[in-house]
C-alpha cells in the first residue's frame, strides 16, 4: 500500500459525546467488527466490515486485528522529555526534587547530541505506550527544543513542545533573562510552529521561576498567534503555593498570577491544579484554559488527590487531559496512568468509570488542547492516529478477560492491569510506527 494509506480491522472504540456530560454507555460508540479505511493520513471510512469493506481499494491488504481494539492513539497532556533519564528518583517533594535531581539532569541538554539521544529514546517509548500526541516541556536550551522537533518530524507525530522559560530561582546554568527567553522563544517559533505536524508551546516552567516581566512577554509572544500553545505548572503541592503567595502577594490565588499576566486563555494547559478553588476552576471553564491531570506524578512525590470529578462537573466543567508528567510520573504508559487516576478517584470517593478514562486519555485530552477536530477519536477526516489494544496481552489479562460481560469491563481491565505490553501496535499518520512483537524490548 502507498505510504500512509491502510486497511485495519478489529473492534473500534471511540467516542459520541463526553462521558462526564452524558452517560457514559452514551458517550461510548464502539464497532465490535469494524473496518477502518486510511488514505494519505487520514481516516476515510470507519465501520462495520461488512459494508465498510465495499471502499476497500483495489490491492489493499486489510490488516486483521481482531480480537483486539482499535482506539484514537493516547493524548498526553502534560510530560517533560528531558526527565526521562532521572524517572524513579528517591525521597523528595517537589521543590527538593526539583533542585536535588531535577536542574542536574536538564543541565546536560546545553549538549545537542544527548538531547537528541534522548529526544529518540522518548518518543520511541512514548509510541510503544500508545501515545501519538504530546504537550512536552523541553530545557530552558533553544537545542533542547531542535533536537525534539527534528525527531519528532522524523517520525511524523503531531507534538506540542517548547523551550523552558526561568529567569529566577533556578541555578545560573538554566536560567536566562526576560528578553533572552522571549528572543530565543520567537526564533523556535519562527521555525517550528506549524510547521508538518508540530506545535509550538509558550512554556514558563511555573510562577516561582519566572519574574513577573518574564511572564508578560511570555503573554506578548502568545499575542502575536491564537493558535501558539502555552503550558505551566499550577498550585502542585502546598509548599509551593505558599512560595507563590508570597512571590506575588497582589494575585488573589496561583491561577490569578497567570491571569494577570494574560496566559489564561484557549490552548493555555496547566500541569496539575490540585490546590485550586472555585473561582480558579470557573475562571478556567470560562477561558478554555486545561487542566492536566497527572495522578503518577502525584502519587510519587506525595503532592496531592486531583478532584478530577469537582473540576469536570457538569455545573462549569473544566476541559481536562492526562498527563504522565515524567520525570515526577513513573510511566509512560497512559494505561497506568488510568490506573492510578482511578486510585486517586476512590481516595476522593468517586469512581472513574472506564469510558471516562478512556475518553480522557483520548478525545477529551485532544479537547482540552483544542485540538479535538483533528485527533482523539475514531471518525472520517479525523488523522490516523491510532492504537491497537490487546486486552489478552498476558496470561492473567487473558484470564480476566474471559470473565468481561461488556466492553466497559473489557477497558476496565486494560487500565488496571496494562501497560506497554498491551499495545500490540501504535499508527501515526496513516504508517505502522511501533509494533510489539514476541521479543520487543523498550
Ligand atoms: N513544577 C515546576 N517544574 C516542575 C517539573 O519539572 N515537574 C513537576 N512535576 N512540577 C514542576
Ligand atoms: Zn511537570
Amino acid at each position: 500500500p502507498p505510504p500512509g494509506s491502510a486497511a485495519l480491522r478489529g473492534h473500534i472504540v471511540t467516542f459520541s459525546g463526553n462521558p462526564f456530560l452524558i452517560p457514559p454507555e452514551e458517550a461510548l460508540r464502539e464497532e465490535p467488527d469494524g473496518l477502518v479505511l486510511i488514505r494519505d493520513g487520514r481516516i476515510t471510512h470507519a465501520g462495520p466490515y461488512d459494508s465498510t469493506i465495499a471502499h476497500l481499494p483495489e490491492g489493499m491488504p486489510v490488516t486483521d486485528y481482531r480480537g483486539c481494539l482499535i482506539s484514537a492513539g493516547f493524548v498526553d497532556t502534560h510530560v517533560h522529555y528531558p526527565q526521562l533519564p532521572m524517572i524513579a528518583a528517591y525521597g523528595e517533594q517537589l521543590l527538593e526534587w526539583l533542585e536535588r535531581y531535577t536542574f542536574p539532569t536538564e543541565r546536560h541538554f546545553a549538549d545537542a547530541g544527548y538531547a537528541t539521544t534522548i529526544a529518540r529514546q522518548f518518543l520511541r517509548t512514548l509510541l510503544a505506550c500508545g501515545t501519538t500526541t504530546a504537550a512536552v516541556y523541553c530545557t530552558v536550551h533553544p537545542q533542547s527544543v531542535d533536537a525534539f522537533f527534528t525527531e519528532s518530524t522524523r517520525l511524523g507525530t503531531r507534538m506540542i513542545a517548547g523551550k523552558v522559560l526561568m529567569d529566577r530561582n533556578a541555578p545560573d546554568y538554566l536560567r536566562d533573562t526576560a528578553q533572552r527567553g522571549h528572543d530565543e522563544s520567537l526564533r523556535l517559533i519562527e521555525r517550528w510552529h506549524g510547521r508538518d505536524r508540530q506545535h509550538y508551546a509558550v512554556t514558563p516552567r511555573f510562577a516561582p521561576t519566572s519574574t513577573p516581566e518574564q511572564l508578560e512577554l511570555a503573554a506578548a509572544l502568545l499575542g502575536r498567534d491564537e493558535t501558539l500553545f502555552m503550558q505551566t505548572h499550577l498550585a502542585e503541592n502546598q509548599a509551593e503555593v505558599a512560595w507563590v503567595a508570597e512571590l506575588f502577594p497582589d494575585s488573589r490565588s496561583y491561577l490569578d498570577v497567570y491571569d494577570r499576566a494574560g496566559l489564561v486563555r484557549p490552548r493555555s494547559v496547566m500541569g496539575h491544579g490540585i490546590y485550586v478553588d472555585e473561582t480558579d476552576l470557573r475562571r478556567c471553564h470560562e477561558s478554555g484554559c486545561a487542566l492536566a491531570h497527572c495522578p503518577t506524578s502525584n502519587l510519587f512525590l506525595g503532592s496531592g488527590a486531583f478532584r478530577l470529578h469537582d473540576v469536570t462537573s457538569p455545573s462549569r466543567p473544566v476541559r481536562t487531559g492526562l498527563g504522565t508528567d515524567i520525570g515526577a510520573g513513573t510511566s509512560l504508559s497512559h494505561l497506568q496512568t488510568m490506573n492510578e487516576a482511578y486510585k486517586v478517584a476512590r481516595m476522593n470517593g468517586n469512581r472513574l468509570h472506564p469510558v471516562q478514562a478512556f475518553w480522557l486519555a483520548t478525545a477529551g485530552g485532544a479537547h482540552a488542547l483544542h485540538l479535538d477536530d483533528t485527533i482523539g477519536t475514531v471518525g472520517v477526516g479525523m488523522d490516523a492516529d491510532l492504537c491497537i489494544l490487546d486486552p489478552r496481552a498476558t496470561p492473567l489479562q487473558a484470564l480476566r478477560a474471559e470473565t468481561c460481560d461488556s466492553t466497559a469491563d473489557l477497558l476496565f481491565t486494560l487500565m488496571m492491569l496494562g501497560d506497554d505490553r498491551s499495545i500490540r501496535a501504535t499508527y501515526v499518520n496513516g504508517r505502522l510506527a511501533h509494533e510489539r512483537t514476541p521479543d520487543t524490548i523498550i
